[in-house]
């Protein structure tokens, strides 16, 4: 007899967005007549730029004849969107090479797969709130998890703990859902934990494109000694418009290494590589064609004016809250503004009542962690019409 992974049945019975997707469709169902806005999943609203879709239709183009057809491809991405990273890593002031690049399909994906490296016996740290895929593939894994928690007191990035061992520690920075965004002087600290702990920092660096403050870091590797201890995870869709295409890249540092309980030292490059080249046939030429162009001097002013865009909604978002006199955090160097429910209520309640009285769908703080259950959290990836009309049914809602 077939025998289950059990951990699966510590999971919760449904992944946050699509709880939310399932309560929106329930809802829209019974009110067919009512006009949903949907603040929820950070999901992108504007068209790629040009630039980008003009490369795209170029790969196209290449698949209809045979001296540019192309079939598979290199496992680490090609060296034309490689190298265009490496530049791109270079004009943030960051070195990092070409084969510690592996292109992917998105951020999401490799922050789950990344576990497939790590035994079991980790003791894995995370953030609370946090983005849930962390939690949910090591609670797949069967993994222990510890949880740090991320508040007010400490505007929502907390520090190590000296006394308080972890193997594996997951950042966000700037962060999903808070928008908190860690400093150098932050980040060398964990950066010095880990060094001391022997652990591996997995850092999602999938909004650094929404950092304005030209002090905060958008990289790890940013940091001296990171090389030594992170893997980074970056992401098109945020950056430029990529959440459909789906388009990302993680960089594992040559230098990384673990050594095995028979003592080999085991690089973890060769290993995300050995994994990659097993279970993933990268991704298409077409969808790399559109990426490389993401990061020229076009395509990267191309995308600057749609985050642009986000952060004015993500303005319209916060002077909204603040008229109302609630408390919220990021929607500056983030497209996440992350707030208090009004009147101590409970995220879930407050994520229904939106929804019955304004038709507007947030995400409720509590799907991301204890430390969320009076949080809510909106995006700003919304068009100006819908986020303008939701920012008024809510303050119109939270009038009455
Ligand atoms: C979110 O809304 O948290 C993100 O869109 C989810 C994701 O990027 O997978």
């Amino acid at each position: 007899m077939a025998k289950l992974n059990e951990n699966y049945l510590n999971l919760k019975e449904s992944y946050l967005f699509s709880e939310i997707a399932h309560r929106v469709e329930k809802y829209s169902t019974a009110n067919p007549d009512k006009k949903v806005i949907r603040l929820g999943i950070g999901d992108v609203t504007l068209p790629i730029g040009s630039t980008m879709i003009h490369a795209l239709h170029e790969g196209v183009d290449a698949m209809a004849s045979s001296d540019s057809f192309k079939g598979y491809g290199p496992e680490r991405g090609y060296d034309f969107v490689r190298n265009a990273i490496v530049e791109y890593y270079g004009r943030n002031g960051v070195s990092v090479e070409a084969d510690e690049i592996f292109v992917s399909d998105g951020a999401k994906s490799d922050t789950g797969n990344i576990t497939d490296l790590f035994d079991k016996d980790n003791i894995v740290m995370v953030p609370d709130p946090v983005y849930p895929v962390y939690v949910d593939t090591n609670t797949m894994d069967g993994r222990n998890i510890i949880y740090i928690d991320a508040n007010v007191e400490n505007n929502f990035l907390p520090m190590p703990d000296k006394n308080v061992h972890a193997d594996i520690i997951y950042l966000c920075s700037p962060n999903n859902p808070t928008g908190a965004t860690y400093s150098k002087e932050q980040l060398k600290e964990w950066v010095d934990y880990a060094l001391l702990n022997d652990a591996i920092i997995l850092f999602d660096s999938a909004y650094e494109a929404f950092i304005t403050d030209e002090s905060l870091p958008r990289s790890i590797f940013a940091i001296e000694g990171a090389k030594k201890c992170a893997i980074e995870f970056c992401s098109l869709s945020k950056t430029a418009g990529f959440t459909g295409t789906r388009c990302g890249y993680t960089v594992v540092p040559k230098e990384l290494t673990i050594t095995a309980s028979n003592g080999t030292v085991m690089s973890l490059n060769a290993m995300w590589n050995r994994r990659q080249s097993t279970k993933f046939n990268g991704v298409s030429y077409i969808v790399q064609k559109g990426a490389a162009a993401a990061f020229s001097k076009e395509g990267m002013a191309q995308s600057r004016e749609n985050i642009k865009f986000y952060q004015e909604n993500a303005k319209i978002i916060a002077d909204t809250l603040a008229k109302k006199n609630i408390r919220f955090f990021g929607g500056i160097n983030s497209p996440y503004i992350w707030f208090e429910c009004p009147n101590g209520m409970d995220s879930w309640a407050f994520f229904d009542y939106l929804l019955e009285n304004a038709q507007v769908v947030g995400t409720p703080g509590a799907g991301f962690g204890k430390n969320g259950q009076k949080f809510f959290r909106l995006t700003s990836f919304g068009n100006r019409e819908n986020t303008i009309e939701a920012m008024e049914r809510i303050e119109k809602l939270l009038s009455k």
